[in-house]
């Protein structure tokens, strides 16, 4: 049996640092001028699944937050604000270039009169110094919030208070629900406390996390522009899931992929249409990344909903 998601929220404790992160976001949100196209919350990465609430043990998924970090450099290279959640340690936007480096590779020793020191090495240099300073510049200008979470709880509360912030911003708002968050958790009422001992098989008592996007599109920020991500690894359940949660939850699109092809090919799925984007072969070993032409379509439905001031897209 699942929960409701107000059950969930009664019976999950919120995060710590919940109201700090609240604070941030407030601030974020009311610093944004008129001159941002639009404020886009983008949810990147995995959630984990403590087994005991002291923690030795969890539930993880596959996801690194490739789709995250590289959608949201995109969105701020098209003039939106960008709030990014992400999995903390998976990848950030600009620093994710960096990211499979052995971090003693991209430096050099010198020694100068006795005294030791660490610089870049001249091969990184430049283009670390790119997209350091595209990073710097994106959080002088306030225009980059980046805020992390590990388990699908923490996700969860953090994402209602992203949403409540988010939602005075009515149509200007873009939610890019990118995060692989679980869908099997553990009660915090029904946790051991301790380290499950090892003397015999766990019994593990998983429920179902309930959708959050059901309170999300239809009470937390009824007039946001949604997307969502479909993931599956059998191809003819993609495009069915995909219309099925357009018609359960009545946000804006889906954005399906497939597990193994998804860095080369999604499928754009709204009530009007479907239709892939993908990229050739030649593109992928030229290094274009499918990101860059999924956000300039994004952005193009985004500006003709703030227009048109509906749920079409
Ligand atoms: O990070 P990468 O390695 O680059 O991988 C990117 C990605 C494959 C993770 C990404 O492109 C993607 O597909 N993300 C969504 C994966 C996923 O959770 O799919 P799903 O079919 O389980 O969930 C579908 C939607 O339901 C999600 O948008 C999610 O926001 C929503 N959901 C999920 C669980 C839950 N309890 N409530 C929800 O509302």
């Amino acid at each position: 049996m699942g929960t409701n998601w107000e059950e969930f929220y009664a019976n999950q404790p919120p995060p710590n640092d919940l109201d700090k992160s609240t604070e941030l976001l407030k601030d974020f949100v009311e610093h944004q001028s008129e001159n941002v196209k639009g404020v886009v919350l983008v949810t990147s990465g995995g959630t984990t699944i403590p087994l005991e609430l002291n923690t030795v043990r969890f539930v993880d998924n596959f996801s690194a937050g490739t789709r995250g970090s590289i959608s949201a450099e995109y969105f701020l290279k098209n003039g939106y604000a960008v709030i990014f959640m992400y999995r903390a340690k998976s990848l950030q936007p600009f620093s994710r270039r960096f990211a499979n480096q052995n971090f003693f590779d991209i430096l050099e020793l010198s020694e100068i009169d006795n005294k030791r020191s660490a610089i870049v090495s001249a091969k990184y240099s430049n283009h670390i110094a790119e997209e350091l300073f595209k990073y710097r510049q994106a959080l002088k200008q306030r225009k980059l919030l980046e805020i992390n979470f590990t388990t699908l709880s923490e996700y969860l509360w953090l994402l209602r208070s992203a949403c409540q912030v988010l939602a005075t911003l009515k149509h200007r708002a873009i939610l890019y629900l990118a995060a692989a968050a679980s869908d099997f958790y553990v009660p915090s009422n029904e946790m051991s406390v301790h380290k499950i001992p090892s003397t015999g098989p766990p019994t593990i008592p998983l429920q179902l996390v309930p959708k959050i996007l059901k309170p999300l599109v239809s009470l937390w920020v009824p007039k946001a522009f949604v997307i969502s991500f479909k993931l599956e690894t059998d191809e003819t359940l993609l495009i069915p899931k995909a219309r099925g949660a357009l018609e359960n939850y009545n946000h804006n699109l889906v954005i399906a992929n497939m597990l193994h092809t998804r860095k080369q090919q999604v499928v754009l799925v709204s009530r009007e249409n479907d239709y892939k984007i993908s990229l050739t072969n030649e593109q992928m070993n030229k290094g274009e990344e499918i990101e860059k032409y999924i956000i300039e379509d994004l952005i193009k439905k985004h500006q003709d909903f703030m227009k048109s001031g509906n749920k079409c897209s």
